[in-house]
């Protein structure tokens, strides 16, 4: 899961993916990074922590980090949230089979028009609570794909 800061939008995306892929008897490494580094070793925004434990999800113990370019070798899939992310991911990618791994999360998840996960940063509440509504939502489309595709 991969948003600017790794501080908002991709630690909820990383623990609302995690918890869901918990009840499905599947082994799965999921992780999440930021396009920036200006944040890196420091927990989740505290906005995003606290919403997620409104949820009864724990994601204090994350920290942010840069994503690298081992990143997109080792994932399968790297989720992005928005345009400008999509892009600078791309632009660290080597070859096809690395760009052939990055999706736009929600068009990935089968939402139409709008595709973008606003970023909540200079929000407030409202913003990160909107947020992690439409992330759940995400995932659970995301997780409804991989299953049929394997049906
Ligand atoms: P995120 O939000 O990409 O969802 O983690 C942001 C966090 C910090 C900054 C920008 C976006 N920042 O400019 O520091």
């Amino acid at each position: 899961m991969v948003c600017l800061g790794n501080i908002c939008r991709s630690p909820l995306a990383e623990g609302i993916m995690a918890e869901k892929l918990k009840s499905i008897n599947k082994p799965f490494f999921i992780d999440s990074a930021g396009t920036g580094g200006w944040h890196a070793g420091e927990p989740p925004d505290h906005r995003s922590i606290d919403v997620a434990e409104k949820y009864g999800i724990d994601i204090s113990n994350q920290r942010a980090r840069k994503i690298t370019f081992n990143d997109l070798e080792s994932f399968d899939y790297i989720f992005t949230m928005d345009e400008e992310v999509q892009k600078d991911v791309i632009g660290l990618t080597e070859n096809t089979t690395q760009k052939s791994k990055i999706f736009l999360m929600l068009s990935f998840a089968g939402f139409k028009g709008n595709v973008i996960v606003p970023d909540p940063y200079w929000g407030g509440k409202e913003e990160f609570e909107a947020t992690y509504k439409l992330l759940d939502k995400a995932c659970d489309q995301i997780i409804a794909r991989f299953i049929t595709a394997e049906t």
